[in-house]
């Protein structure tokens, strides 16, 4: 069974540090393709402190219609819907930019957080996006941040906060991690996964492998209920 959707990738060219060019995107969508991913989420970096969300948007744009030009000539792709990674800053939750960086045009967001310690008032403000934006922040990789000591406490810290949570693939395939990975996925504290891809090689497509792995430690229903996720999620894009 195949993870649909790979909530969480860089493989738009030439905008970020993934994919430098056309031709390595149609590669990495291309291993997507093959490994069963139907839809995949282009999420590059937005970092506030460097790029006017306006200048970024045009950036995005203009990688996107290179990539579609492309594209179009290979049908046996995945579809490509265009998102952003956007790094969390102080005061991100009364930006009036949001919205133009949410999940193509849904109410979604995929947010990366600093490293922890996470205080008080950060998860507050992560919360505020929902309460202050009506978008729903999807916490990006948070098995990043399995090198800090007690990170299964940032899963409960999280837990009652209207947000979802995006591990990566690497996470169910890395053996040191893959117990842990199964463990909070059958407990339903991850809610969708990302191969986080980069390029073909350091940080490639994986989602394949890790639908393997969550197939035998967790059985089909649970990539069943990722993918309902990811569907409904993506649902209102016509
Ligand atoms: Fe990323």
């Amino acid at each position: 069974m195949h993870i649909a959707v790979d909530f969480h990738t860089h493989v738009l060219p030439g905008i970020d540090d993934g994919s430098q060019s056309v031709a390595e995107s149609l590669q990495m969508l291309r291993k997507e393709a093959e490994q069963g991913v139907h839809t995949v989420v282009a999420t590059p970096h937005f970092y506030a402190h460097r790029t006017a969300p306006r200048q970024f948007l045009q950036e995005r744009q203009e990688a996107e219609v290179r990539l579609r030009a492309a594209l179009a000539g290979d049908p046996g792709l995945p579809a490509v819907v265009m998102g952003a990674e956007v790094h969390f800053y102080e005061g991100i939750s009364d930006s009036e930019c949001l919205r133009d960086l949410s999940i193509a045009g849904t109410e979604y967001i995929l947010i990366e957080m600093p490293d922890p310690p996470w205080p008080e008032r950060r998860l507050r403000e992560l919360a505020d996006i929902r309460q202050k934006q009506d978008l729903t922040p999807i916490v990006a990789h948070l098995d990043r941040y399995v090198r800090f000591p007690f990170y299964s406490r940032l899963f409960e810290a999280l837990a009652p906060l209207p947000v979802l949570i995006q591990t990566n693939a690497g996470f169910f395939t890395g053996w040191k991690t893959r117990q842990a990975a199964l463990r909070l996925l059958r407990r339903g504290q991850i809610h969708l996964i990302g191969s986080d891809c980069h390029n073909l090689t350091s940080r490639p497509p994986d989602m394949g492998l890790a639908a393997r792995v969550i197939e035998n430690g967790a059985g089909m229903a649970a990539i069943e209920k990722i993918n309902a996720r990811s569907l409904d999620i993506l649902k209102k894009i016509g």
